[in-house]
């Protein structure tokens, strides 16, 4: 069967910050995506890419209410090797397993890879998949931008898509009759090797631009200054002050403009990932901050701008698959995540499942990421048995 996950251990490391950085069109990624189409061809699977950048691998011909399983290849910056990827190795190991006990699906049955899973080029998550079920439409996508001001539909071009042709998909979605995506687990929720997901806190993205007057940083007297770190950082204390009871809320990126070291900013932009378990409480975690950070911007004769980047609320998988799968898989735990995947987006247009792989430490989204391999194989023997179980 191989180790397919040391097959691509060397494309994306990130030298700078550890671990890998695969973002969606950038070369990592595409290297990834030659080399699934490269794998799923070896298999005999047929490749082809959906209008909205996802990659789809037949096994047999393409039909309706197919099984389909996947993940991403895409990683945050800096990110552990498990978190996307595995899902897409264990699809692929999975079928090598059903192959070899000659298993032939009587559904149709694809492997599917979604484009910008994380989020960690263009900012807003699931991307692939948001288009394809119109949760963003193909203008708002097109003109999200990178960290180097290239549009999402220039870099999505550049990668042989037509940007104008993106959008929701009914036909890709008509497709999918149930989608199970395997997943390392990112909570230190699991004590046995394998479980399945019950639900996905409500969670997304607000960027905080906070503008106040760019100057000399020993020519400018404290009283004169309008500075936006200083709301900015009461912003970040106020996130976690507000994150009570099981919410989340977090600020892993801060940009000052110009960002000099003897200069005060101009400006300041701060993106807060908030998440918790009911959309209610997620908004009012939002509002907090939101109410802490005008006070701050006021008191620092700043300006305060919030726009909500992305959001989506809270998944309930289906309780019939999920319940039937770890049955299935001799009576695995189910578990709620905090993290978010394509599965959660599908959940409203398809019977939706996760597996989920222990993950000793619950450390993700970062190079420590780990699952051991005797679990990585407990996965994919369960995902295999679950492919089965749907497909016959
Ligand atoms: C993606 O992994 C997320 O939860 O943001
Ligand atoms: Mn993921
Ligand atoms: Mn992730």
């Amino acid at each position: 069967m191989g180790d397919l996950l040391a097959d691509i251990a060397d494309v994306g490391r990130d030298a700078k910050r550890g671990g890998y950085s695969r973002h969606a069109f950038a070369p990592a990624e595409l290297e990834l995506r030659q080399w699934f189409t490269a794998e799923a061809a070896k298999r005999g699977l047929d490749v082809q890419a959906d209008r909205n950048g996802n990659l789809w691998a037949w096994w047999g011909k393409p039909g309706r209410n197919a099984v389909v399983t996947g993940s991403h290849l895409d990683s945050v910056p800096g990110g552990g090797a498990f978190d996307g990827p595995l899902g897409v190795v264990s699809a692929l190991q999975a079928v090598d397993v059903l192959r070899a006990k000659g298993f032939v699906p009587t559904r149709p049955f694809a492997i599917v890879v979604f484009a910008e899973e994380e989020g960690g080029r263009f900012g807003v998550a699931c991307l692939g998949s948001r288009l394809m079920t119109g949760a963003i439409s193909a203008q708002a996508a097109a003109s999200l931008t990178d960290p180097d001001g290239v549009t999402f539909g220039e870099a999505a071009h550049k990668a042989g898509f037509d940007p104008l042709r993106m959008g929701r998909d009914d036909r890709a979605l008509s497709m999918i009759g149930d989608f199970v995506e395997l997943h390392v687990e990112q909570g230190r929720g699991l004590d046995v090797p394998v479980g399945v997901a019950s639900s996905i806190l409500a969670h997304g993205r607000w960027r905080f631009s906070f503008t106040g007057e760019g100057n000399h940083a020993g020519a400018t007297l404290i009283e004169d200054r309008r500075d936006p770190m200083l709301p900015a950082s009461r912003m970040v204390l106020a996130a976690r002050k507000a994150a009570t009871g099981g919410a989340r809320a977090t600020v892993g990126r801060l940009i000052p403009n110009p960002g000099g070291t003897n200069v005060i900013a101009s400006s300041v932009d701060v993106w807060l990932d908030a998440r918790a378990e009911e959309d209610a409480r997620t908004r009012e975690v939002v509002a907090e901050i939101t109410a802490a950070a005008t006070r701050a911007a006021e008191d620092e004769g700043c300006s305060l701008k919030v726009t909500e980047e992305s959001y989506g609320d809270t998944v309930h998988f289906d309780a019939g698959l999920r319940d039937s799968l770890a049955e299935v898989l001799g009576g695995v735990p189910a578990l709620p995540t905090g993290a978010g995947h394509d599965a959660g987006i599908l959940a409203a247009h398809a019977r939706t499942a996760m597996l989920f792989v222990r993950n000793p430490t619950g450390v993700s989204h970062a190079p420590e990421e780990f699952a051991s391999s005797d679990d990585c194989a407990a996965g994919v023997v369960a995902l295999a048995t679950t492919l089965e179980h749907l497909a016959t």
